[in-house]
């Protein structure tokens, strides 16, 4: 066993610069390590790179410059990825960029099948996925044909029937009503799981993790705690004073 190995960040991204073609720079000198256990929310405006920096972890963008170790091993080229790729689940912004079978079992199953689980595992997995976001009964609906909120439920459903060690989701509650999100928001709280997620909703992003970062100036900041306690979710009974009350 590499000893080094059990303590080094799961995700570790070093001086990491990206710009698209003709572009701004989105993303500068960022840097930021992510330990098994961490559940990160990470919260910033729009455009700001957020997605973006999704994507250089998933090996889907290549940035200008800087290093990305996943698991303890630096990976650089598409091949590296795609070991990483298997233990990090990773829920695209758009759904219609995560979906692409005929029917939603099949777009379930795809997952378990494509790591090697036998055909009826697979399936029984996905029903199972499927079950547990309230969506018994679309096996075989048409995923295309499915409206806006249904497609992120059963996309969140394609992530988690692979049994990621680790995921990375982008805008969950994105399309989805006030009942499915509080839903999806007990469902992801209770993952025993390692995870980034990226919303707007700070109240969501306060329930299901335990620190908040932001981009700002292409980096990624850390939220301190006099920052954080600005927010009046986080001690919604009042028990811990707030440092700005008498502002
Ligand atoms: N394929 C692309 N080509 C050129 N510019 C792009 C491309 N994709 C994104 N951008 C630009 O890069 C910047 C960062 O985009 P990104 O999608 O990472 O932002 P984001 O923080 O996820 O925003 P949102 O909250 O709207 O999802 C934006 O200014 C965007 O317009
Ligand atoms: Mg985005």
């Amino acid at each position: 066993m590499n000893v080094m190995n059990t303590t080094a960040p799961i995700i570790n991204l070093h001086n990491i610069s990206f710009s698209y073609p003709g572009g701004r720079t989105v993303l500068e000198d960022l840097d930021f390590q992510f330990y098994k256990g961490d559940r990160v929310g990470l919260i910033a405006p729009n455009g700001s790179g957020k997605t973006t920096f999704f994507h250089i972890v998933m090996g889907l963008t290549t940035p200008t410059s800087g290093t990305i170790e996943l698991f303890g091993k630096e990976v650089a080229h598409s091949k590296d990825f795609e070991e990483a790729r298997q233990r990090i689940g990773f829920l695209f912004q758009d759904p219609d960029d995560q979906l692409f079978s005929p029917t939603v079992l099949e777009d379930v199953a795809f997952g378990p099948l494509n790591l090697g689980k036998p055909k009826d595992e697979a399936i029984d997995i996905a029903r199972q996925t499927l079950a547990d976001l309230g969506l018994a009964g679309f096996e075989d609906r048409v995923t295309f044909k499915l409206s806006g909120g249904e497609k992120r439920l059963v996309s969140l459903a394609t992530v988690l029937a692979m049994e990621p060690e680790v995921l990375l989701l982008d805008e969950p509650l994105n399309a989805l009503d006030v009942d499915t999100s509080k839903k999806i928001a007990e469902i992801i709280s209770n993952l025993d799981l390692s995870y980034i997620i990226i919303s707007h909703d700070i109240d969501f992003a306060l329930y299901t993790t335990d620190k908040i970062c932001t981009i700002a100036d292409g980096k990624i900041q850390f939220e301190d705690d006099a920052h954080v306690h600005e927010h009046r979710h986080i001690h919604p009974h009042g028990k811990v004073p707030h440092q700005h009350e008498d502002v």
